[in-house]
């Protein structure tokens, strides 16, 4: 499927997900396996208020390899 950049952007503005241009490969391989352990995401935990957002990451994160992590966040880190 392809999808504009001007459409992805609306729908990643219309779902609150943070800008990651430029950051630290370190940080986003860190958010990624703790999205995937469940380390971050507490809709799980809280029904009561699910958090759709993290629920999204944690769907995303639990199917990228490490390697894969990786390589998203080198290319994260590169984009200005
Ligand atoms: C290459 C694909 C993606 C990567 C590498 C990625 C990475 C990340 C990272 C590192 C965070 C944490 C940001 C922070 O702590 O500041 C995050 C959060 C988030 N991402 Fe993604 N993301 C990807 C795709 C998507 C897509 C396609 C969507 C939605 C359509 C999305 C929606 C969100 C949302 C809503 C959050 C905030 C969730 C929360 O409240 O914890 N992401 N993402």
């Amino acid at each position: 499927m392809i999808v504009s950049r001007t459409a992805l952007a609306a729908v990643l503005v219309a779902v609150a997900a943070p800008a990651l241009r430029a950051q630290q490969a370190v940080y986003v391989v860190k958010q990624l396996n703790d999205y995937a352990s469940g380390a971050r995401y507490s809709g799980a935990k809280n029904p009561a208020a699910p958090s759709r957002n993290g629920a999204m990451m944690l769907t995303i994160a639990k199917r990228l390899t490490p390697e894969e992590m990786a390589a998203v966040a080198s290319y994260v880190q590169g984009l200005r």
